[in-house]
C-alpha cells in the first residue's frame, strides 16, 4: 500500500532546479518543472554521487561526478557511464507541500 506524504514545503522548492529532500533514511531529489514536480532517488546509480548537486536541463539531470544523464520522468539512463535506472516516485504539489507517494514500508526505514 502506498500513501501520499508531505515531502518539502513548496516554499523550499528551487524554481526550475533540483532540491534535496529526505524521507526516513531515503535521500531524494525533487525536480521543479513547468508541468509539475518529479522525484527520484538522489544517489546516482553509477557511482553514488548526489544528483542534487547535478545540472538540470529540461527533463534531464546530469550527474556532477562523471556526467551520466537520466530522464527525471522515468529514471532511465540517457548518457554513459550511467546504465541503470534511478528509482522514481509519484509526486504532486498539494496545498503548501510537495507530496510523494511511497509504499508505507519505505516510510519507516
Ligand atoms: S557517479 Fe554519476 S555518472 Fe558516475
Amino acid at each position: 500500500m502506498s500513501e501520499w506524504q508531505n515531502l518539502i514545503p513548496l516554499a523550499d522548492l528551487e524554481p526550475d532546479d533540483v532540491t534535496p529532500a529526505r524521507i526516513g533514511k531515503r535521500r531524494l531529489a525533487v525536480y521543479d518543472r513547468p508541468d509539475g514536480v518529479y522525484v527520484t532517488a538522489a544517489r546516482c546509480t553509477h557511482g553514488g554521487a548526489d544528483l542534487c548537486d547535478g545540472y538540470l536541463d529540461g527533463n534531464v539531470i546530469e550527474c556532477p561526478l562523471h556526467q551520466g544523464c537520466f530522464d527525471i520522468r522515468d529514471g532511465s539512463p540517457l548518457e554513459a557511464p550511467a546504465t541503470r535506472s534511478l528509482a522514481t516516485f509519484q509526486a504532486r504539489k498539494q496545498g503548501d507541500f510537495v507530496q510523494v507517494k511511497m509504499p508505507v514500508k519505505a516510510l519507516t526505514i
